[in-house]
């Protein structure tokens, strides 16, 4: 029940109406019996200066961040954690009495994901379609697990060679254009980290599947819908894939962890967010 002691959480972004999150976070504070609410909040860019302050006035104890705003969030954060720092961009935000503390969890939440899906990184050659905030995260955090290389295709080959570049001191990164199709046929891993094939746009895809390798895992960020153009056509070649859905509840789990200081029921988490997006089962 909601009362004065209610705890708030919520999303900010631009914009949120589409999102699962608040569907994924109350549906724990219940199973917990927790007495916290999670709400989305549609923040216009001029206003996002006065949602954060007002988040500090009135004492919300956590919120996460999207699109547009990971990048922005950071100037408006007290302190930002090192994978943050790191990445520069921030998702999860924990308010201690005052003080905002950034985070980024997606790194996290995709590595779970590959990981999950028993997807060995050591010594293997992963690409990463896209060079944004998520690709970003996905890379500095997948650079960790010793791969022997990652290619960084994007449509903006300035966008490539500056994230190639930033990783260059952990691990060997190479920026690619799309026509550079090695980045294809060599990867043992495949990761989708662009909006495209998105809703509304399901019926686009990233690149084209036929150019990888029989034993090459092909997984995407997007979660809506589950089963992507791109997911799709990798099954129908026998690809092993892997949907959005687990990256999005790792990344939210490690936020719950923050804020919480306990981990949440994945399984209920994973449960709640397919039944959201229409689907039964796990890919
Ligand atoms: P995010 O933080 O979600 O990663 P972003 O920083 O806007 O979002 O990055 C989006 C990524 O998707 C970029 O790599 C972008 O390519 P550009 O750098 O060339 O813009 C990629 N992207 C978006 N739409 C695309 C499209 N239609 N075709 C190819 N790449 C696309």
């Amino acid at each position: 029940m909601i009362d004065a002691k209610t705890k708030v959480y919520c999303l900010i972004g631009d914009p949120v109406e589409h999102s699962i999150s608040p569907l994924i976070f109350n549906n724990v504070f219940k199973y917990l019996g927790l007495n916290s609410i999670y709400l989305a909040f549609h923040v216009k860019p001029e206003n996002l200066e006065s949602a954060i302050n007002g988040f500090k006035a009135i004492g919300v104890k956590g919120f996460n961040v999207t699109i547009p705003y990971k990048v922005q969030i950071t100037r408006m954060i007290d302190y930002l954690d090192a994978q943050a720092q790191l990445i520069n961009a921030v998702n999860v935000v924990s308010n201690c009495n005052g003080v905002l503390r950034g985070y980024n969890t997606d790194g996290y939440g995709a590595l779970k994901a590959l990981k999950r899906f028993n997807a060995v990184i050591n010594g293997k050659t992963v690409t990463l379609v896209g060079a944004g905030g998520a690709s970003r995260a996905i890379a500095f955090t997948i650079a960790h697990e010793n791969p022997e290389k990652i290619y960084i295709v994007n449509r903006t080959l300035a966008r490539a060679e500056e994230l190639a570049h930033s990783l260059k001191s952990r691990v060997n990164a190479k920026p690619c254009s799309f026509n550079e199709l090695y980045a294809f046929k060599e990867a043992d891993i495949i990761i989708n980290c662009t909006s495209v094939g998105m809703y509304p746009n399901v019926n686009e895809s990233p690149f084209d599947c036929s150019l990888l390798k029989d034993e090459c895992i092909v997984m995407d960020i997007v979660y809506n819908p589950v089963e992507t153009k791109l997911l799709r056509e990798a099954k129908a070649l026998g690809l092993k894939t892997i949907d959005g859905v687990s990256m999005l509840i790792y990344q939210a789990a490690l936020a719950f962890r923050i804020w919480m200081n306990q981990d949440p029921p994945i399984d209920l988490m994973m449960a709640t967010a397919y039944r959201a997006l229409g689907v039964s089962s796990v890919s």
